[in-house]
């Protein structure tokens, strides 16, 4: 893969807009391709709502995504100015994607812009899914687009080395949540395809650590132990401090990224109006989050990805015992780590 950074800063453009295939990167691959059949069958299997996982070195991935893990392993090479935007599903993903993208592409797309791409496409249509790229063997597609380029992933950050060894690599914005919101957040949408789904078969695959790219504890590690590291490299962020801040988190994100808002900027109400195009209700509102799916073969909508949007939905969900089991489980696996879940 070629690593060149373009000289010209005119990234990120909307990743569907340059490729016409954009819908299918956010898409899982069912299945592992003929190559990888015999690799990934001998792994430890487990099945949710459907989706066949297996452990692949300690993570429980959606089975088409281990060959994509091993790729990026070996193949993923950042340039200095990428930004990847990391999280387990229903963490925030989505929120953050669209921040992100309505940061780094302001100059090109003001947040009031008629024609601004978060009015026409789903956040997800506007980034490149890394592993959804390598999966399909189609990672040759991230070669041409300008930099700087945002990608973003939900692999554990010990599948792409490459993104922040020391002393190099590219940034990261990693956005995690309370574990016991997380789940109930998962449920919903999984229910959204198996109405059938019970909410305890989903919490006690959490709390086993078998729930898509978990367990969420040395995903949520993975990323802090790197943010404690290299600050300057692995930025942390938190879903229920998003949400009490969105405007302050959204600061350290433009910081972080090496755009920070000017004064005249601050003055022209852009940091309000990024906060105000992203919001749940703003996103909810736009026809391509209205209508269409996340995979058009599994048939999740695209209007699932925007429900609630609240920390501690949990608790109408979860007996007490179940949120002391939770809780247990995570304190027992983030001790002495001096990660703390809100
Ligand atoms: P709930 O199901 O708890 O409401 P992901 O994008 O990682 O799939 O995460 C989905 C969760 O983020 C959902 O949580 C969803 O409602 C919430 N969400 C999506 N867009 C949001 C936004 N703009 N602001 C706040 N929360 C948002």
């Amino acid at each position: 893969m070629a690593t060149g950074d373009s000289s010209v800063q005119v990234g990120p453009v909307p990743f569907k807009d340059v490729e016409d295939d954009g819908d299918m990167v956010t898409a899982l691959p069912e299945r592992p391709s003929e190559e990888h059949v015999g690799l990934v069958s001998a792994l430890p299997c487990c099945t949710i709502a459907d989706m066949k996982l297996r452990c692949y070195q300690g993570f429980w991935l959606p089975e088409g995504m281990v060959p994509a893990a091993a790729a990026l392993q070996r193949r993923f090479e950042p340039r200095p100015s990428d930004v990847i935007v990391a999280s387990l599903p229903k963490c925030g993903t989505t929120w953050l994607v669209a921040l992100a993208f309505a940061t780094l592409a302001r100059r090109a797309y003001p947040p009031g812009a008629a024609d601004h791409p978060l009015r026409r496409l789903n956040p997800h249509q506007c980034l490149p899914f890394l592993e959804g790229l390598f999966a399909g063997g189609r990672e040759g597609k991230l070669d041409a687009l300008p930099s700087p380029r945002l990608m973003n992933t939900h692999m554990p950050l010990a599948m792409i080395p490459g993104a922040v060894p020391a002393g190099g690599g590219c940034k990261v914005v990693y956005i995690c949540r309370e574990p016991k919101d997380m789940v109930v957040s998962l449920w919903h949408y999984l229910r959204r395809v198996h109405p059938d789904l019970e909410f305890s078969e989903v919490f006690d695959m959490a709390c086993d650590g078998t729930t898509p790219y978990g367990p969420f504890w040395d995903h949520f590690l993975g990323y802090w132990r790197a943010s404690a590291a290299r600050p300057e490299s692995v930025l942390f962020l938190r879903y229920e401090e998003l949400l009490r801040d969105p405007a302050g988190n959204l600061r350290r994100l433009a910081r972080f990224v090496g755009l920070p808002f000017s004064a005249a900027e601050e003055e022209g109400g852009v940091v309000g109006g990024i906060v105000e195009l992203c919001s749940l209700d703003s996103l909810r509102g736009m026809e391509a989050n209205k209508a269409g799916y996340m995979d058009p073969r599994v048939k999740f909508p695209r209007e699932a990805l925007f429900r609630k949007g609240v920390a501690g939905g949990w608790k109408s969900h979860m007996t007490p015992e179940m949120a002391r089991r939770m809780d247990g489980v995570a304190a027992d696996k983030l001790r002495a780590t001096g990660l703390a879940l809100p």
